[in-house]
């Protein structure tokens, strides 16, 4: 795919072509799937989950991170509401809790099970009036206080604080494991030279991270979270409070990323130093030169798709769009060469799509439909002739553009409409409809990195790095297309990797 266009200007999408095989000495298990998703991020697993209101939330978001990859929190919800989202994955599991829930010693037990019940936690540092760290309370201080006295007994009358083990900032992991197993002890509070608490070590979350090995963290040790964001009207504040939540990335999320509201708010967060710890994409583009302009803006990954995604209706009712692997691939041509990571959007529907949207040019890939019928994607379960589905609409869908009552919905701006007066004025560029349940992502992402592994052993390919420079296309005919999938035959048996 080096330095020409392969295809013309005919536009061709991940049913158009297939992988030529190749020789290779690379057995999947071998095969290291992990590849660049911004500038300076990168994940073990190419897959990041789609800024949709029936994909991700934090549960999703801290799914993906777990296994590796992203998750990218949806906007359609206030500000508060999604800093809320962005706080729940980075307290989720962490070599040190920088920023502990707390009590103090005049709260009362029922005070204390509230707090652990919403942040789900299962004690907590007590802090004095004067700041320092007093003592600690857990569920074994307060599992012999009845029902009836929670309400009326003080922290203060339960916790620990004789004898109370801390450790000092600045203590290494073997270090703290160490303190915990000697002392039996499942929280570790960090304490400065003064007494102040600076953090908090838990065995659960080293019990996280060996099952865990691959997750997605930031240097302390987090889980790390994208967040989607506008251009439009409190589009700013929204990536002011998301950074207060310590969000590690920030998309600016649109339809039509190559447009001016959209390239001056990724110019104006990379050149205003507080954002500098946090990551900008954005999109998204379809074509080169909108890739080119994402590019000159600072972002430091791009997003590219307009129109290929299962519930999208961009490409009929406006007639706009390119045919996915083209677009990646037009608009891989700009990103190379500044360095810039490409995320393909949209329109993937089997494994095999990964590989395909990798050799075509993307780093990553973003998907919507594959992962909104798992656990974690919200809403609940619907049984349609005895058999489970999951809701699953685009943030175009006429669903999610009204407002129903509210004072607004805050996806509008996604497709440009945010000065349309009424609801009976939209013009949707989405449907609404239901997928079938697929059980955990930690399932679905097993296999859809498993499928890579397996495309990766057929180009030969080590790494992300080598199929990108060894993959090459055939373009299939519709005859091609038919042979691919399983014919003239009847399924009998469900395929956890496969369904038409
Ligand atoms: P898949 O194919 O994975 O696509 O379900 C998910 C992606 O589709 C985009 N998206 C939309 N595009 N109208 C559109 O034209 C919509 O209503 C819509 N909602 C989501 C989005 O990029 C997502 O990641």
């Amino acid at each position: 795919m080096e330095g020409h266009d392969p295809f013309g200007f005919i536009g061709l999408t991940y049913d158009d072509v297939m992988l030529l095989p190749g020789h290779t000495d690379v057995i999947p298990s071998e095969a290291d799937t992990s590849s660049r998703l911004t500038k300076r991020i990168t994940v073990a697993a190419p897959l990041l989950s789609s800024a949709m209101d029936t994909v991700t939330e934090s549960r999703m978001a801290i799914a993906m991170a777990r296994n590796g990859g992203l998750g990218v929190l949806h906007r359609n919800l206030s500000i508060e509401e999604q800093a809320v989202q962005v706080d729940a994955v980075k307290r989720s599991e962490s070599g040190m809790i920088t920023n502990p829930v707390t009590t103090t010693p005049d709260a009362t037990v029922a005070e204390v099970d509230a707090l652990c019940g919403q942040f789900r936690v299962s004690g907590l540092p007590v802090i004095g009036p004067d700041g320092r760290l007093v003592g600690i309370v857990t569920n074994r201080d307060m599992r012999f206080v009845s029902p009836f006295e929670k309400a009326t007994t003080l922290v203060r009358d339960v916790m620990t604080s004789t004898g109370l083990i801390t450790a000092p900032v600045g203590i290494d992991s073997d270090g703290a494991v160490a303190l915990l197993a000697q002392h039996r002890i499942e929280k570790l509070p960090i304490v400065d030279g003064s007494g102040i608490l600076r953090g908090l070590i838990t065995v659960k979350d080293f019990d996280k991270s060996d099952k865990y090995p691959n997750a997605t963290k930031d240097s302390a040790g987090r889980l790390r979270v994208a967040a989607a964001i506008g251009f439009f009207g409190d589009a700013w504040d929204r990536a002011v409070a998301l950074r207060e939540a310590g969000v590690d990335v920030i998309v600016v999320d649109t339809a039509n990323g190559d447009s001016r509201g959209v390239l001056d708010i990724i110019t104006r967060l990379k050149s205003d130093s507080a954002f500098d710890a946090i990551d900008i994409i954005g999109g998204n583009v379809a074509t080169r030169s909108g890739a080119q302009s994402l590019v000159d803006a600072g972002a430091d990954a791009i997003k590219v798709g307009v129109g290929p995604g299962s519930i999208c209706t961009t490409r009929v009712v406006a007639g706009v769009g390119v045919p996915q692997v083209t677009a990646v691939y037009e608009a891989s041509l700009a990103a190379r060469e500044s360095g810039v990571p490409v995320i393909a959007d949209g329109g993937l529907q089997y494994s095999g799509d990964i590989a395909k949207a990798l050799v075509a040019g993307a780093d990553t890939v973003m998907l919507g439909s594959l992962l909104a019928g798992t656990d974690e994607s919200p809403g609940d379960l619907v049984f349609v002739n005895g058999k489970q589905y999951k809701k699953y609409r685009g943030m175009g869908s006429l669903g999610a553009l009204q407002t129903r009552g509210k004072k607004t919905s805050y996806s509008r701006d996604r497709y440009f409409q945010a000065d349309v007066p009424s609801d009976e004025q939209l013009i949707a560029e989405g449907i609404e409809g239901q997928v079938p349940y697929r059980g955990p992502v930690a399932a679905v992402s097993y296999q859809l990195t498993g499928g890579l592994r397996q495309s990766m052993f057929y180009v030969g390919a080590r790494n992300i790095e080598e199929l990108k420079a060894k993959g090459r296309f055939v373009r299939i005919t519709a005859a091609g297309l038919k042979e691919s999938h399983p014919h003239d035959v009847q399924m009998v048996v469900e395929a956890p990797n496969y369904r038409r």
